[in-house]
């Protein structure tokens, strides 16, 4: 019973395999708004839209409050086990073996189905581009939307997972610049759209009320519905956190960081949700795969949709790069620690885990051939929500365990923030679609029954 509960203990890196300390806060805000700003606010804001009517708007400030308050328990975690491994090392060292485990597996399919989703949202941007050159319809989309196969998700998986495995990194130059391509397109957006408001597009502002509900047609909506779906847009700020060892004054510089990214996260999402919402009717995009590019030719702007669509093409791979490292980064962690087959995690001569990658990008590639985009998002998003609580429990537990033990960032209102991080994310969960909820509970099962199995037995992570 007892190594259920064991906790690992985190080992320093010695002087001579520290990182060098050359980042400041700009550029963790550019690797966090790099990481952040995707399919979420480019496709999933669609599917609000169709959960939440106009109101869609409130459910961008549910879901950017509840995230901020796990940001910043995170930014406290992070500096204060500046380990890899995110949420399941934090776990692992604070709530012991098998939450931990719980936690990574999680982390696995919320890395694994960010990937999909976004190279579905990708695919969305990218398939209108071609098929004026005849490209057919129907392998620009999975069965469930009439289609047979997505094959431009597919493709850009194997693309970034080629990169991966030949030992790319995400460099920081190439990130600032794709991060000033996305903010760009989305400030056009806004500047193109907000003139187009139309107050009766607001009218009736929350057609679908609050709490989710099954409507008789057995769809699940409501403000809270599309929060937990909207969620999605928020989340990838974790990408600061590994920074920290290679930062100049991480105190500062992680939590203006990580804070400053998800602020102008915030704040450009804001306006995107109200001049989308405001230009047209939500009802006409609701169901697009690229609903901002829809807007802006609805609107009589194709030259801007256009831009648009290729500054999604352009950018979007960087986070696909970012959570597909993350995923193998996760899976290497957790096989050093013994729970996962450690030949799995091996690393190549060229420093990437050929083997990991490889099988996640087919796993992933499968899932964004034939799934639609917002099942896998809902997925992804009760695995991430799952992490995001036990990151807030691990901070508001060692704050009771530890209340003097040095923080480099100290989350301000920690109880309140903590609890309303805790509390807002079960929430979420509780509005993903029950359906997701019933796989979520599936994943974990299976992953117990492997712990059982094979981890408990193996794990070498010590106890503290
Ligand atoms: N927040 C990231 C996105 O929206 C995962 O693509």
């Amino acid at each position: 019973m007892a190594s259920l509960l064991r906790r690992k203990t985190i080992v320093e890196q010695p002087p001579e395999r520290a990182l060098a300390r050359t980042l400041s806060w700009p550029h963790l805000v550019a690797l966090g708004v790099g990481a952040i700003v995707g399919t979420g606010i480019l496709t999933l804001i669609g599917v609000g839209a169709d959960r939440a009517g106009p109101a869609v708007i409130l459910s961008f400030v549910i879901a950017g409050a509840i995230c901020a308050c796990a940001a910043l328990a995170y930014a406290e975690m992070a500096t204060m086990i500046p380990a890899s491994g995110s949420a399941y090392t934090y776990s692992y060292a604070v709530l012991g073996e098998v939450i931990a485990w719980v936690i990574g597996w999680s982390l696995i399919l919320e890395y694994s189905l960010v990937v999909s989703t976004v190279a579905v949202g990708w695919s969305g941007y990218a398939a209108p581009l071609l098929t004026p050159f005849g490209f057919p319809a129907e392998l620009t989309k999975g069965p469930a939307l009439g289609g047979l196969m997505n094959v431009p998700a597919v493709f850009i998986i194997a693309v970034v997972a080629g990169l991966l495995m030949a030992g790319t990194r995400e460099s920081a130059t190439l990130n600032a610049v794709l991060v000033v391509i996305k903010m760009i397109a989305l400030a056009v957006f806004v500047a193109i759209a907000l003139p187009h408001f139309n107050g009766a597009n607001l009218d009736p502002f929350m057609p679908f009320g609050f709490a989710k509900h099954v409507t008789d047609s057995g769809a699940e909506r409501g403000v809270m519905a599309a929060a937990a779906i909207i969620f999605f847009a928020f989340y990838g700020f974790d990408a600061i956190s590994t920074a920290a060892e290679e930062t100049r004054n991480p105190g500062r510089d992680l939590a203006i960081g990580i804070v400053g990214s998800m602020m102008a996260c915030i704040a450009i999402y804001m306006l995107v949700a109200v001049a989308a919402v405001g230009a047209l009717s939500f009802t006409r995009f609701a169901d697009s795969p690229e609903p901002l590019a829809l807007i802006l030719r609805e609107i009589g702007r194709p030259g801007f949709a256009t831009f648009l669509a290729v500054s999604a093409v352009v950018a979007l791979p960087t986070v696909l790069l970012g959570f597909l490292f993350g995923q193998s980064r996760i899976f290497f962690v957790m096989a050093r620690d013994g729970l996962l087959p450690e030949a799995l995690a091996k690393v190549s001569r060229r420093g990437s885990p050929v083997r990991i990658t490889l099988l996640t990008a087919v796993l992933v590639a499968i899932i964004a051939g034939v799934m639609p985009l917002d099942a896998i998002a809902a997925l992804a998003n009760a695995g991430t929500l799952a992490a995001f609580v036990a990151v807030c429990v691990c901070m508001l537990v060692m704050r009771r365990r530890a209340p003097d033990a040095p923080r480099t960032f100290r989350t301000p209102l920690a109880p309140l923030v903590g609890t309303i991080g805790v509390l807002g994310c079960i929430y979420l969960f509780f509005s993903l679609p029950h359906r997701t909820q019933e796989y979520f509970l599936l994943w974990n099962v299976a992953g117990l029954v492997l712990y059982f199995l094979y981890g408990r037995r193996r794990a070498n992570a010590g106890v503290a």
